[in-house]
């Protein structure tokens, strides 16, 4: 059954107020819920309540206090419904159930993880606890009171403030709870269990004090002071930054060892993946680090973007996650600028901007043309669960990036006071978002037109960008044409007729270099500028600057400024010259991949025409001398020397053939870091740690990635002594970025070494589950790593399918990031057997593993045809959730 983003209506009634009483306790806990409606203006007398529920068993229902029987309400498997008295006034239902968390394997609603209770409610899995109208639009007021054995559950967390505490004749306690805020049953949580706690106070920019709570795992205190930290941190940077303060009294964080996703911004109870809770120098790597950063802040901010203001129904999640993600990549940017000189300030802040398109092209782009695609404000689904995706986040933080761009940092801080002046304490849509910014750039640029805009919230599929440029020397002019398309994407291109793909309102910043490598200055709009913002809304615009001196090189879409793909006929020289000179970090990093790109593709098709391969001087020359260049920061430098990522490199074959780019890529890593040995090695000295205390700061981080990646070249091009380094550099670790380097180093290159450092990883860290998710992850993505070494890893005692991170580290890492072992026979089959065996437990998980063959259609035959048989396989097993069901069919095309 699909569900069309057209076919909202609001809820026909109101619920001012929701109490719910918790009887708690693993295999069976009662939940006793009274829900205080009334009707919604307009609603006529009779119109049935309809509440949603799954898995749970009804005790009995009441209509104000009045028990109901049988046939005064309707049962099915998802709802239950009545009629409620016609006279217009409020009544209350009140509602006994069951549910059981120890057998919930989803971890939707109310579940088991260790000796611990938590709830996981977005999106829909609050009707897993007890029946409601489980919708983003229906806001409550929620007073919860939990009760449970003080022996096993000695702390009851909930969202708001704590009311009272106290013990029961039973020799149980409980405690209740009250959220001041009104808000969708999504937001709701519940903790229960044995934690360790650390916490402070901070006062807000008005002067309030708030407690700040960070619990984990009994003996994890230690671990949870940069959490605290990044949140401390958070809090004051969204004052900052965007003038929004802390609502509440207190702030919570728990760390949960079995989790879906990242984190849960429930209102006041943040609920974290212990992942991004947990950090220490000796177990957490440094992008660990800066993960944990991410996330609280990301959570954090959604306070405001997403719980303030929420989503009148979940077609608009972007409308929360975009913004958030945009915020929460702000947060991190602005976190490794701070305190450093304009240049390198920027330079920080490019690195993350790098990171950011890197992910967006690797997990995005595929998404958008796949059997998957969708708008980032989606017209239609069959599971929401399967909707958190690349295009909602990654693509809507690039949405609301470009209107920062096209309204400038001003313009974009008063469209989101605007946007808090009319929708706070709301569930709203993004076209109402899109209103607020609407109403300043309209403001602010008199006679421009923002409706074209809003395509990019209807649209699906990356567009592409041609440009075409010609400089006439005796007028001193250059003409910039910018072409857009975007072809049907995904089932799409089934569809008679094809949808109709309007240009898109593309803000396209470039800049001109010479020869020489000197920015040219474009005259514009009165000013001289370095870069500026073509502003394209056509199919094909052209542009005219003047007074441009000498024959420019096009620096294009600086700090990629719009989600495109860049069709250009630059030659092998501009994009060198870019490569060493352009002073826009962002661009001239992509400058160095295009040509890695571009390099890779013709190995591909020397293997194909079986010619010699091609040469690599071009990319030598660039790496030789980025490598050596002290102007540029280590971690700016790490990005730099790196190749595509294999999945970007498979990506852009046409057809797609994993095995001849791992091929490739292979070769041209062993020859980069051959031809390059010395000078890595000189950096892998120069790198050294200073012997001080361990910090994330980018600067030390940024020297231990470029270390890192100096030993992996040194080992890849099979430098004398590489694995001895390796070796030694695992041994006299002084934390968990250096041990995991060697060791994944030698994973990779030199697995015949590895297998002492492993066995003695696994003996100091065999406790530890989320260092061990570590070791079974670069296990289970090392190119030696076949069928049968998957399924060993999965045999140890260690291993469990249950436990999402776990599963990650193992499944999801040998069929996602070791594609030359997951292209054969055997590795089709332990997809699909995976798949099946994790949608038994945990659909949303499984739906996830299953996405791995949505391009299964681009692939050269013989991947292409095993791939198929194994999505069929699945499709045709029995009970399959609704979850695979959706991404599988589609990808079939079924
Ligand atoms: N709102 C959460 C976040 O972005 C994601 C929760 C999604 N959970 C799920 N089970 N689908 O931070
Ligand atoms: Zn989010």
């Amino acid at each position: 059954p699909t569900i069309f983003r057209q076919d909202y209506t609001p809820y026909p009634y109101r619920l001012p107020q929701v109490r719910l009483e918790f009887d708690l306790a693993a295999e069976s806990t009662q939940v006793r819920s009274e829900l205080r409606f009334e009707p919604a203006p307009g609603t006529a007398p009779g119109t049935p309540l309809v509440l949603q529920g799954e898995d749970l068993e009804l005790v009995e229902v009441r209509l104000d206090g009045r028990p109901l029987a049988a046939d005064e309400y309707q049962l099915t498997d998802d709802t239950l419904s009545l009629v409620p008295p016609g006279h217009g006034k409020p009544f209350s239902i009140g509602i006994v159930s069951l549910c059981h968390p120890a057998v919930n394997t989803t971890l939707m609603g109310l579940y088991v993880s260790g000796d611990k209770l938590f709830t996981q409610c977005e999106a829909q899995g609050f009707r897993r606890i007890t029946w409601f109208p489980d919708r983003p639009d229906v806001m409550a007021r929620f007073e919860v009171l939990l009760r449970a054995d003080p022996a096993v559950y000695p702390l009851l967390l909930s969202n708001g403030n704590l009311i009272e505490q106290a013990g029961l004749p039973d020799g149980r306690h409980q405690a209740l709870w009250r959220d001041p805020h009104p808000k969708p049953c999504y937001l709701f949580a519940l903790v229960a269990g044995d934690f360790d706690c650390i916490e402070r106070t901070e006062t807000t920019r008005s002067g309030r004090e708030v407690l700040l709570q960070v619990y984990s795992d009994k003996g994890c205190r230690e671990q949870t002071r940069w959490a605290l930290d990044c949140l401390a941190r958070a809090l004051h940077w969204d004052e900052r930054r965007f003038g929004l303060e802390l609502d509440l009294d207190r702030f919570m964080v728990v760390a949960a060892r079995d989790f879906n996703m990242g984190a849960m911004e429930n209102k006041g109870l943040n609920i974290f993946n212990a992942a991004y809770v947990l950090a220490d120098p000796d177990t957490a790597t440094d992008a660990a680090y800066r993960g944990i950063e991410a996330v609280i802040g990301h959570e954090y901010f959604h306070n405001w973007t997403g719980n303030r203001v929420t989503c009148r129904d979940w077609f608009q999640l972007s409308l929360k996650e975009g913004l958030t993600v945009f915020r929460d990549q702000e947060f991190s940017a602005d976190m490794l600028a701070e305190g450093l000189p304009p240049a390198e300030a920027a330079s920080a802040r490019a690195v993350k901007r790098i990171d950011d398109v890197h992910t967006l092209r690797l997990a995005q782009f595929p998404e958008d043309a796949g059997p998957m695609a969708h708008p980032i404000r989606p017209d239609s689904y069959q599971e929401i669960g399967n909707f958190y995706t690349a295009t909602v986040y990654e693509k809507g933080a690039e949405v609301i990036r470009m209107q920062h761009t096209l309204l400038g940092e001003d313009g974009f801080r008063a469209g989101m006071d605007e946007y808090f002046r009319r929708y706070d304490g709301q569930a709203v849509t993004c076209d109402d978002f899109v209103d607020a910014m609407e109403s300043v750039y309209v403001q602010r640029h008199p006679g421009k037109d923002f409706s074209i805009f809003r395509r990019w919230y209807q649209q699906a599929g990356t567009p592409r960008v041609r440009v075409r440029s010609h400089y006439d020397p005796e007028n001193r002019t250059c003409r910039i044409t910018l072409e857009q398309r975007c072809a049907p994407a995904g089932l799409e291109a089934r569809q008679t007729p094809p949808p109709q793909k309007p240009p898109l309102h593309i803000p396209f910043a470039i800049g001109l270099i010479d020869a020489d490598g000197r920015s040219l200055p474009i005259h514009w709009e009165d000013e001289t500028r370095d870069t500026v913002v073509l502003e394209l809304r056509e199919a094909s615009q052209t542009w005219t600057l003047t007074d441009i001196p000498r024959p420019p090189v096009l620096s294009l879409l600086r700090d990629f400024s719009a989600p495109v793909i860049l069709e250009t006929d630059r030659t092998a020289d501009d994009l060198a010259l870019l490569a060493r000179h352009d002073p826009d970090p962002f661009a001239r990093w992509d400058a160095v991949q295009e040509t890695a790109h571009r390099h890779l593709q013709a190995c591909m098709q020397a293997d194909r025409d079986g010619n010699p391969q091609p040469a690599l001087d071009d990319l030598l020359e660039i790496w030789r001398t980025a490598l050596i260049d002290p102007t540029l920061s280590p971690a700016y430098r790490a990005r730099l020397l790196a190749l595509p990522a294999l999945r970007e490199v498979i990506d852009r074959g046409d057809p797609m053939d994993p095995r001849a780019a791992v091929a490739a890529w292979t070769r041209t890593r062993q020859t980069l870091g051959a031809q390059l040995a010395d000078a890595w090695r000189t950096l892998y000295d120069a790198m050294a740690d200073d012997g001080g205390p361990y910090s994330p700061d980018p600067v030390s981080s940024g020297r231990r990635a470029l270390r890192n990646l100096a030993l992996d070249n040194l080992l890849a091009g099979q430098a004398s002594g590489a694995a001895e380094l390796a070796l030694a550099q695992y041994r006299q670790a002084r934390n968990m970025t250096e041990g995991l380097g060697a060791l994944t180093a030698l994973l990779q290159h030199a697995p015949q070494d590895a297998s002492g450092p492993l066995a003695d990883f696994h003996e100091r860290w065999r406790d530890d589950p989320l260092v061990l998710d570590r070791w079974f992850g670069a296990q289970a993505s090392a190119p030696g790593c076949t069928v049968s070494g998957v399924r060993a890893l999965m045999a140890l005692p260690d291993f469990s399918l249950r436990n999402p991170n776990r599963a990650r580290a193992v499944v999801f890492r040998f069929c996602m990031d070791n594609p030359g072992n997951l292209h054969t026979l055997e590795g089709y089959d332990f997809w699909a057997e995976q798949v099946l065996a994790l949608d038994a437990l945990n659909p949303e998980i499984a739906a996830r593993l299953s996405r791995a063959f949505d391009n299964w259609a681009r692939y050269e035959p013989v991947a292409r045809a095993g791939m198929q048989a194994a999505l069929q396989r699945v499709l045709d097993a029995p009970g399959l959730s609704r979850n695979v069901r959706e991404i599988v069919s589609k990808a079939l095309g079924a």
